[in-house]
């Protein structure tokens, strides 16, 4: 895709035998769909990665596959470490997504110790530090994150993320890193 990407992803849950499906498709799915190169299988959170792609999930919470980080032990994350100091070396990942959360009352549900939710700005200059040249950015947020000139990326695409009628709306972030 050349132009700048602005299409909605629906998200809604599964349907529950005999529910109306309200919704096309869920997240990992519609990643599948628009980014493609980066999977060889997706179904539901169950994620196979097309061989050689090196992708680092930051964040990562209960999701296991590619380089998982996130700073709770307990989550199993392959690299536990503050986000804004991730000790991986810089130009390594031809991808990086990233689901932090995005408000304090939210992120009291993760950790007691430090109060304040992950800094957007912060989140993409070190996800694009480790992101290799030509590589994308990927981060979920509920707000427009911009193109930070510190992180040396260009913005390719806004997803706004519908995910129920009960739910806030977000927005997938998508960089390409530059160089
Ligand atoms: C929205 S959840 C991610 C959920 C995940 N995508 C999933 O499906 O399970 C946010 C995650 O960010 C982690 N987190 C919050 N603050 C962090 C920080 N300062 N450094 C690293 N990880 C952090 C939390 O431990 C939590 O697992």
């Amino acid at each position: 895709m050349t132009g700048f990407d602005d299409t909605t992803w629906r998200c809604g849950p599964p349907p529950r035998k005999g529910q109306f499906q309200r919704f096309p498709s869920r997240f990992w799915f519609n990643f599948n769909k628009f980014y493609s190169q980066f999977f060889e299988y997706v179904k539901g959170d169950e994620v196979i990665l097309a061989e050689g792609m090196r992708v680092l999930n930051m964040f990562s919470g209960s999701l296991t596959w590619g380089d998982t980080t996130d700073f709770r032990s307990e989550s199993g994350a392959k690299i536990v470490a503050p986000y804004d100091d991730l000790p991986i070396l810089s130009n390594t990942y031809d991808l990086v997504v990233a689901d932090p959360s995005y408000a304090d009352f939210f992120h009291k549900q993760w950790s007691q110790d430090t109060k304040d939710h992950p800094i957007p700005k912060r989140i993409l200059v070190e996800a694009a530090r480790v992101t290799k040249p030509g590589g994308l950015i990927a981060i979920l947020h509920i707000i427009l994150i911009r193109p930070w000139k510190e992180a040396n990326v260009k913005c390719i695409a806004r997803h706004p993320v519908f995910a129920g009628e009960n739910n806030v709306i977000r927005c997938l972030n998508v960089f390409r890193k530059k160089g």
